[in-house]
């Protein structure tokens, strides 16, 4: 079998954004019947909630939205640049970051989460930890928008590649 495809979603403390962006790619790609071809994992750049459970509100928000999320926090650290295909960052200050870490031969691994969105392309995916549930539907509506737009280039390349799909 083919060597799947790894992601990684990385974002500041690892319980809101990257955790999400995780079950959300994750659930398309099961709806997808893609799951033979893709690995996603997702971490933090801080060491704050290293072993915690997603924070309630975005579980919750989750459900709300009819996913599922199933994630202990976990940091990033050096080897993920050797072990994922794509790394991809919530905000600019994870992109600086995780940069830090990384090789120089592994930067252009780590991409912006809106590089893929079609509204605000570019932009940061907010904190929503302060906020409001606003904030967190914000942040969901995001992240759903991106994925689908990132799972389709994902899913050209290997199509390219591979003549599979
Ligand atoms: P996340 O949100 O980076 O989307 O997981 C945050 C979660 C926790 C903290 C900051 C942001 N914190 O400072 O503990």
């Amino acid at each position: 079998m083919q060597k799947k495809t790894r992601v990684l979603f990385v974002c500041l403390g690892n319980i809101c954004r990257s955790p999400l962006a995780e079950a959300l790619f994750k659930h398309k790609i099961k709806e997808k019947k893609l799951e033979n071809y893709f690995y996603a994992e997702s971490c933090g750049t801080a060491n704050y909630h290293i072993g915690d459970t997603p924070d309630p509100r975005t579980i919750r928000n989750a459900k709300k939205n009819g996913i599922t999320i199933d994630h202990l926090g976990r940091q990033l650290c050096t080897e993920d640049f050797d072990q994922f295909d794509y790394i991809y960052v919530m905000d600019k200050s994870n992109h600086a970051n995780a940069l830090r870490l990384a090789q120089e031969q592994h930067y252009n691994k780590v991409i912006m989460m809106r590089t893929f969105d079609t509204i605000g392309q570019g932009e940061d995916v907010p904190d929503p930890w302060s906020g409001n549930e606003e904030g967190f539907q914000e942040v969901f509506d995001i992240l759903d928008r991106s994925m689908d737009q990132l799972i389709r280039k994902l899913s050209e390349g290997l199509a390219l590649a591979r003549q599979v799909l």
